[in-house]
């Protein structure tokens, strides 16, 4: 059968309450984050040529069959011809991505689930975001260890989440009742998510009580914010913001690059701002009213941020 080539992409993300907690059982709210993504474009190759899986950003190359298993792009491969029971097809798969790596906002997952959808489009098979979540998730555990589901989760809906490990009834779409302004800038600095829940798991088996109290109170801060959103009441979102971020500081995941950031963007008039994503380095993130957008980048970018983004939740 001939096939034709085919394009599809996924978001980044950034995490707005709950990271950490969410991996011990507590609520977390994350948002796609558009501006950024990861696209895959599949085309037809000559018969007998198999699958070849290029990332001409990381310079990666696989032929399906040959390359390491172990690879992400391997895995995602694999696993969702596996799931569509199809053989290997003869075709090139190119990702590319403009999600900064290792910086907590998504980069793994999109790039997986951007390789997912463009593979199963190009077998004739549109994938539910369920099913694209549940590929991902199982890719995700190569990069994470024990990842708790979110990355894949709002990167497969593409809409602002409510999310609990292991709900069974799925994630809870947010409605969000005003549109929601944030500023995320980059310290430049990686933020290896596994090694970073890994110090916070030894911190919470040397310090059981302690880690679960602050877990309980993150998790309190992210329902509070849940009600706060629907209702669209923006404002108290940055007092949540610097809660969830002082709790943050307790867990010792921030670190003097994030902070600087995050103390920059609040003297500049953000209403709150906070780490995004495992922590040490990666980015922050800032609620920022419309007008104050330009004033808050220019202050993060002065303090030491390598970029900027700009992105409004609706
Ligand atoms: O992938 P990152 O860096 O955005 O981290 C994900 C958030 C954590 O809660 C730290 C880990 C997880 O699996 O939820």
């Amino acid at each position: 059968m001939t096939r034709a080539a085919v394009t599809a992409s996924a978001p980044g993300k950034a995490i707005l309450f709950g990271e950490h907690s969410v991996v011990y059982g507590e609520p977390a709210i994350a948002v796609p984050v558009t501006q950024v993504a990861a696209t895959a474009r599949i085309v037809p190759a000559a018969r007998g040529s198999g699958l070849s899986l290029i990332a001409p950003d990381v310079k990666q190359s696989f032929s399906l069959g040959t390359g390491p298993e172990q690879a992400p792009l391997v895995v995602a491969a694999r696993l969702t011809l596996d799931h569509l029971c199809a053989s290997i097809p003869d075709a090139t798969l190119t990702v590319e991505s403009s999600i900064p790596i290792a910086s907590g906002l998504g980069s793994g997952a999109a790039v997986s689930a951007a390789l997912v959808r463009a593979l199963a489009a190009f077998l004739g098979v549109s994938l539910s975001p369920a099913d694209v979540s549940d590929l991902v998730y199982e890719v995700e555990k190569i990069h994470h260890g024990t990842p708790s589901g979110i990355d894949n989760t709002v990167i497969a809906y593409e809409r602002p989440i409510y999310f609990v490990r292991g709900a069974t009834a799925g994630p809870d779409l947010l409605s969000v009742g005003a549109p929601i302004n944030l500023l995320i800038a980059d310290t430049g600095l990686p933020s290896p998510t596994k090694e970073v829940v890994g110090y916070v798991r030894t911190g919470w088996a040397r310090e059981t009580a302690r880690y679960e109290a602050l877990f309980q109170r993150i998790g309190d801060v992210a329902r509070e914010a849940r009600r706060r959103i629907e209702i669209g009441n923006v404002s108290a979102l940055g007092r949540l913001m610097d809660e969830n971020q002082s709790l943050l500081v307790h867990l010792g995941v921030s670190s003097p690059t994030l902070d600087r950031l995050i103390d920059a963007a609040r003297k500049a008039g953000a209403l709150g701002a906070k780490l995004s994503g495992a922590g040490e380095g990666g980015n922050m993130v800032a609620l920022v009213q419309p007008e104050a957008v330009d004033t808050v980048a220019a202050a993060v970018t002065r303090a030491g941020a390598v970029r900027t983004i700009q992105t409004e939740v609706a």
